[in-house]
């Protein structure tokens, strides 16, 4: 297998945390020195940083420069426990953090930051060689010598540890020379599809075609896309997958005009304790985001906002998962079970 490399770095790690402000994307490259846990709270929470993995990465990360802080245990849980709730709906932030915690108890006081910082350091490279083989299965579903996908928010470097779950699989098609065109959705209201996954795109020299939202069903009617694909920030054990909001639309349109729809996710991404998708919680996010166009008020302040940050698509409208394990297909609560269990 060969390695797909990309030129996108949303975080760094050495002489301290630092990350990418992904709100100034694409205009300006400015790196943030985290602070402390409470600092990447607040990071977290003005999606300066964000995308499921990467959130399980950079809470990580936070956790173990609060224990190079200190060993005070009480403190720590505390700290932990605010940043596995700084946003509900993808499940790789709470799972990350409690899997740190996990080598901070289990370690002795001397050894509770170095068992920290070393359970971050593993968590980020696996979430790497994760989306290394989520790109190399998700490759290999579409056949043709040529392949468009269809995709929806930011998947990519920017939202992972490596090369991205969905933009994994667009990189791996482009590496294989099979990549026809990645259609990227905007993504509104925050625009993580118009702002990172174009900018990524053009980082990586990947042919990229941005649309409105609305333009999905247009280009599906064309016949110009070979699959749908996207990424999830939570799936549950019927295999209904909570990702961005759009992605519910996008799926009754691609069955709507038979093309497969694809989700690309890590094994961290999968929560068996909720057993559909009703029991998955939805972020509500601030109307702000909504009643502006940037900074420029569109929308007077008292008009009420509904602003999901996710929406959940339904397991029979979801072709193939595709996780590090392999691929799970069709989705059902059995071959979720086998693949994530
Ligand atoms: O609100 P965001 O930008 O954190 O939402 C991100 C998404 O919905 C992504 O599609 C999802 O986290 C998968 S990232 C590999």
């Amino acid at each position: 297998m060969t390695t797909v490399t990309t030129r996108v770095e949303p975080l760094r790690w050495g002489r301290g945390l630092e990350v990418l402000d992904q709100r100034q994307l694409p205009w300006r490259q400015a790196w943030i020195e985290v602070r402390d846990a409470a600092h990447a709270v607040h990071l977290i929470r003005a999606l300066a940083v964000r995308g499921a993995p990467l959130l399980g990465i950079t809470a990580a990360y936070a956790l173990a420069l609060e224990a190079l802080r200190t060993r005070d245990l009480p403190r720590l849980r505390i700290a932990a426990g605010r940043l596995a709730a700084a946003r509900p709906t993808a499940v790789n932030l709470a799972r990350a953090v409690h899997q740190v915690m996990a080598a901070v108890e289990a370690a002795r006081p001397q050894q509770r930051a170095s068992a920290a910082v070393q359970a971050a350091i593993t968590l980020h490279g696996l979430d790497a060689v994760a989306c290394q083989r989520i790109g190399e299965l998700g490759a290999r579903l579409f056949r043709g010598e040529k392949v468009s996908i269809l995709t929806h928010c930011n998947t990519g470097a920017l939202a992972t540890g490596g090369i991205g779950t969905a933009l994994g699989v667009v990189r791996t098609l482009h590496a294989q020379g099979r990549l026809g065109r990645v259609f990227a959705c905007e993504a509104r209201p925050v625009l993580q599809g118009a702002r990172l996954t174009v900018w990524e795109c053009q980082q990586d020299d990947l042919p990229v075609t941005l649309l409105p939202d609305h333009a999905a069903a247009t280009l599906l009617a064309s016949g110009q896309v070979d699959g749908v694909v996207l990424g999830a920030d939570r799936i549950a054990a019927d295999g209904a997958v909570a990702n961005k909001l759009g992605t519910y639309p996008l799926a009754v349109l691609a069955a709507r005009h038979g093309v497969p729809l694809v989700s690309a996710a890590p094994l961290s991404t999968f929560d068996l304790a909720c057993p559909d998708g009703r029991s998955i919680p939805i972020e509500q996010r601030d109307g702000e985001e909504v009643r502006r166009l940037g900074r420029h008020r569109v929308v007077d302040p008292s008009v009420p906002v509904f602003n999901p940050a996710f929406d959940v698509t339904p397991p029979e409208l979801v072709s193939a998962i595709v996780c590090e394990r392999g691929i799970v297909r069709p989705v059902t609560r059995d071959t979720v079970r086998e693949a994530a269990g």
